[in-house]
């Protein structure tokens, strides 16, 4: 009998492919580069499983294209923007993605970030290449003290969790904002539960860890910008439509904010024009999760999920559960 076929869209770790190779027939987009709407829809034509990334929209049209076969798209990332949620729960369609492999690694990226853009690392490392340094000075390359100053974090989930459980050994007041309150993580780690207004006013260091929706599209703009300090730091690891770059690349230009260190942008891979010739920023391309052991985790994770749900079982990591309850 036929194995079942599966399509993975872009290039991940070869041991995952390997593992999926002994289950089904793989075919992998070994360019790895994003396929165009048609290149993806007939790709997908008759299989039963779709490993995709966070650069393939996963719609309608494309479950359409795959045929009544398919039975799971797996993501390899743990955010799912990229699925239309609706479209697959009513084909039937599974949809999961690979929570909790990557909070740490992010988290330190997020770190890597806060201190990178605190202390001008990029900035001084590029002089010293340019052969600009002329030997010691007292004002060169002033930074940003960590230690003891106050980290909002805007989104207090698994990643959000642990960037403030690392932030200990800086000594810092932590607060945070969420939709909804965790008093359990306050009493272990001493951070305090705050409005938006009040997160924003008093963050030294501001992190944002919430997932993109409709409601945080641009929860920070022109007006969150102006309210912070002109001393603080914003850091974006999430994605990148949950801040306004246009607003964001102005408040750097003005020195509104201090400065920010980013992983993630409206409009991957274009950046906001002007962004990169600013000193006071951080950009980095979407790498936050990118260490040899965590994209290792994701794939095993994607890769059980497909042969769990293709050989009847249900996953591990579901994002649409209402479509078990269907079968
Ligand atoms: C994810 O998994 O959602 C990340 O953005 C990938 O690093």
């Amino acid at each position: 009998m036929a194995k079942p076929s599966v399509f993975v869209t872009r290039l991940i770790p070869q041991a995952n492919i390997d593992e999926l190779k002994k289950h089904f027939d793989v075919e992998v987009n070994y360019e790895d580069r994003p396929l165009l709407k048609e290149e993806i829809q007939a790709k997908a034509r008759g299989c039963a499983a779709l490993l995709t990334l966070l650069t393939d929209p996963v719609d309608g049209a494309l479950l359409d294209a795959a045929g009544p076969q398919l039975k799971i798209v797996a993501n390899f990332a743990v955010g799912f923007n990229n699925f239309d949620l609706a479209a697959a729960t009513e084909r039937g369609v599974v949809l999961t993605n690979t929570p909790g492999v990557l909070d740490d690694a992010t988290a330190t990226h997020t770190w890597c970030l806060l201190l990178s853009t605190a202390r001008r690392i990029v900035e001084a490392d590029r002089y010293v290449r340019e052969a600009k340094w002329k030997g010691w000075a007292a004002m060169a390359f002033l930074g940003l003290d960590v230690d003891k100053k106050t980290l909002g974090i805007a989104g207090l989930g698994r990643i959000g969790k642990n960037v403030a459980r690392k932030a200990k050994g800086f000594d810092m007041r932590i607060i945070y904002s969420d939709v909804k309150r965790d008093q359990d993580f306050e009493a272990q780690s001493g951070a305090m539960f705050v409005d938006k207004e009040t997160l924003l006013k008093e963050s030294d260091f501001l992190t944002l860890h919430v997932p993109l929706t409709p409601e945080t599209r641009h929860y920070i703009g022109e007006k969150e910008l102006k309210m912070m300090k002109d001393t603080a730091v914003l850091i974006n690891a999430c994605r990148g439509p949950v801040v306004d770059e246009k607003a964001l690349v102005a408040a750097l230009r003005e020195k509104q904010i201090w400065g920010a260190g980013l992983d993630v942008y409206e409009n991957e891979p274009q950046i906001e024009p002007g962004l990169a010739e600013l000193d006071n920023v951080v950009i980095v391309p979407h790498i936050a999760s990118s260490t040899v052991e965590t994209r290792l985790n994701m794939g095993r994770i994607a890769v059980n999920n497909i042969i769990k749900v293709l050989h009847g079982e249900s996953p591990d990591t579901c994002v649409n559960p209402e479509v078990l309850k269907k079968k």
